[in-house]
């Protein structure tokens, strides 16, 4: 892929790693849209990077998913990226308590409803373009689960079960399929100072250019990179490493 010349939608591309890749995308001159549900985190991202444009909206939303693409697909004709990245993060309490549904219900919506939704609203739109692509945004957490955020690692393990599907069922088309598993990477996700352990911001976002570069359509970072290979035995034996 070519950083360049694209009409990028990058969801959740007002903080992290979706800001990350929005200036990436953007310095190598393509236009870029970015979304999330608070406008000053979008306008924070502009003064960051003056071209991106801003579209405020709550994709955990179905009718605001579909605001979200007739704007899009009328504005951006030329629309030929969509990068499906907005995610949250809760920490519930264990399974043997009380539990909130709604909240587990807020993360299904945003971390697989919305991915799963706009990839079907967008795959029309992409079909007609030269090149185009869905970029799906999991987590290694896909292949490991922390058990205690178990709706989390479930949504990411739907999201990677799906792009799977996706990509085979695009393959004839010239829509490319790609998963960008990050490992831990430090950014507020879930709430600021709860990923300050993770990989470096600017060294996840770079590893992710250079496999975009590639044409490289699935690749982790470390930790994420190795669960993504792993064999069922030794995520067993990680999976026990990680929830003791
Ligand atoms: N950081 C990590 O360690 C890590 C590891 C593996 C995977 N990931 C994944 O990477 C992606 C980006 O996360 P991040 O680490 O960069 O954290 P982040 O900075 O919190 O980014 C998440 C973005 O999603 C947006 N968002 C959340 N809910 C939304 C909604 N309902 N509608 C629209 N936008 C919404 C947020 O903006 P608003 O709050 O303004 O809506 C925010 O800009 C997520 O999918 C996450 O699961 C992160």
């Amino acid at each position: 892929m070519n950083l360049a010349n694209n009409t990028v939608l990058i969801t959740g591309g007002g903080s992290g790693i979706g800001l990350a890749l929005a200036t990436r995308f953007s310095k190598a001159g393509s236009k870029v849209i970015i979304c999330g549900r608070r406008r000053e985190q979008l306008e924070a991202a502009k003064r960051e990077c003056p071209e991106l444009i801003l579209i405020p909206c709550d994709l955990s939303s179905e009718s605001e998913r579909h605001t979200l693409f007739s704007r899009v697909s009328r504005d951006f004709p030329e629309l030929n990226i969509l990068i499906n990245n907005a995610g949250i993060q809760n920490r519930p309490p264990a399974l043997t308590e009380a539990q909130d549904w709604e909240k587990h219900q807020q993360e299904i919506a945003t971390n697989l409803e919305a991915p799963m939704h706009l990839s079907m609203l967008f795959i029309p739109h992409l079909l007609k373009q030269q090149t185009s692509a869905i970029i799906n945004v999991s987590s290694g957490l896909a292949f490991l689960p922390l058990s205690f955020m178990a709706t989390y690692c479930a949504t990411k393990a739907a999201l990677h079960s799906f792009t799977m599907s996706l990509r085979h069922q695009l393959s004839k088309t010239p829509i490319k399929v790609i998963e960008v598993i990050p490992p831990m990477v430090n950014t507020d996700l879930g709430g600021k100072g709860l990923h300050n352990e993770g990989t470096s911001l600017d060294v996840f976002a770079d590893h992710t250019v250079k496999h975009l570069e590639a044409g490289d359509l699935e690749f982790g970072f470390g930790f994420s990179e190795k669960g993504r290979l792993a064999s069922r035995e030794q995520l067993n034996e990680m999976f026990l490493g990680m929830n003791k």
